[in-house]
């Protein structure tokens, strides 16, 4: 539905709903991705406030939403069901983490590490605790020939994994498969070239005090990482090895204070080549090691 105001009119609303709380830029996001007015168009709306502006849903609708989000702490883009990540939009739903924008980082640093494998060997990849399926997409996509495995132990997150690999031809062929990291993957332990993971790295004691927004909204499941945060970091790196083709990547995103730990844990368990890489605040998100060849 197409509804048309004045700016000045908007403008107004947009200050009336930001006196009753919220961030300017979560109701801008709002604006944007429910109201198609994107934050440049917005911009111009304050130099033209006698322009009429067209927004994509109308602004009863966008003030339910705010209110929702202010009132009941629900991420705006579980009330919209969808989110923007790296090139991509995908569904999101509770149930599943939404995606954050550092694990955009985790496709180029899998994209710069990777060496293709001889020509008619396809590049063999799994997506440990898949959750939205953005990783498994965005992998899925940048390398077309390849066989992909999408891992998680929530059914939701992996029904909503499965919509979101489902729009997309590439997506279409990566297997689902539900269980506890490695378990699953019985047929094609030894042969991986890469394995990603973004998995629940919170200690309980940062869990627990989170932000309502996110502790009592997002799966504890998918973020809780027991008592160190390492639990899963833990599970992952000591099947590593045996699941990874000889010279195959393991890359991990961790908590801003695992770096070590990580790097540790990869190299104990017979990794080589263990390093740590930054995220776009130059803070160590990121732990790679190689199964030797
Ligand atoms: C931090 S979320 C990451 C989701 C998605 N990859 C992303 O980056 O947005 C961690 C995911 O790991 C899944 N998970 C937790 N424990 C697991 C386990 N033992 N085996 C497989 N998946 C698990 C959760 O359900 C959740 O989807």
């Amino acid at each position: 539905m197409v509804s048309n105001l004045a700016a000045a009119e908007l403008l107004a609303w947009r200050r009336e709903q930001l006196q009753a709380g919220g961030e300017a830029s979560a109701l801008d996001w709002l604006l944007d991705l429910e109201g198609g007015l994107s934050w440049q168009t917005l911009q111009q709306l304050w130099l033209h406030p006698e322009r009429s502006v067209e927004l994509a849903a109308p602004l009863s609708r966008l003030e339910q939403l705010w209110q929702q989000h202010l009132q009941s702490k629900t991420p705006l883009q579980y009330l919209v069901g969808r989110c923007p990540w790296r090139d991509l939009e995908l569904a999101v739903q509770p149930g599943a983490l939404i995606p954050r924008q550092e694990t955009e980082l985790l496709v180029d640093l899998a994209e710069a590490l990777v060496e293709l494998p001889e020509r008619g060997t396809p590049l063999r990849w799994a997506d440990l605790g898949t959750g939205s399926g953005c990783l498994a997409l965005a992998l899925a996509r940048a390398w077309p020939e390849s066989e992909g495995w999408a891992v998680d132990q929530s059914a939701d997150a992996l029904a909503l994994a499965k919509r979101n690999l489902g729009g997309d031809p590439l997506g279409q062929a990566v297997q689902l498969r539900q269980g506890s990291w490695w378990e699953p993957l019985g047929d094609c332990l030894g042969s991986l070239n890469l394995v990603v993971s973004n998995p629940p790295y919170i200690p309980t004691d940062v869990w627990r005090a989170l932000d309502p927004q996110v502790r009592d909204h997002e799966p504890e499941l998918a973020l809780h990482g027991g008592s160190d945060g390492l639990d899963a970091i833990r599970a992952i790196a000591h099947g590593a090895a045996a699941a990874l083709a000889p010279g195959g990547w393991l890359l991990l995103e961790h908590h801003h204070d695992q770096s070590e730990a990580a790097v540790a844990l990869l190299r104990q368990n017979g990794l080589s080549n263990a390093a740590a890489h930054f995220d776009l605040e130059g803070v160590k998100r990121f732990a790679c090691a190689q199964r030797p060849s």
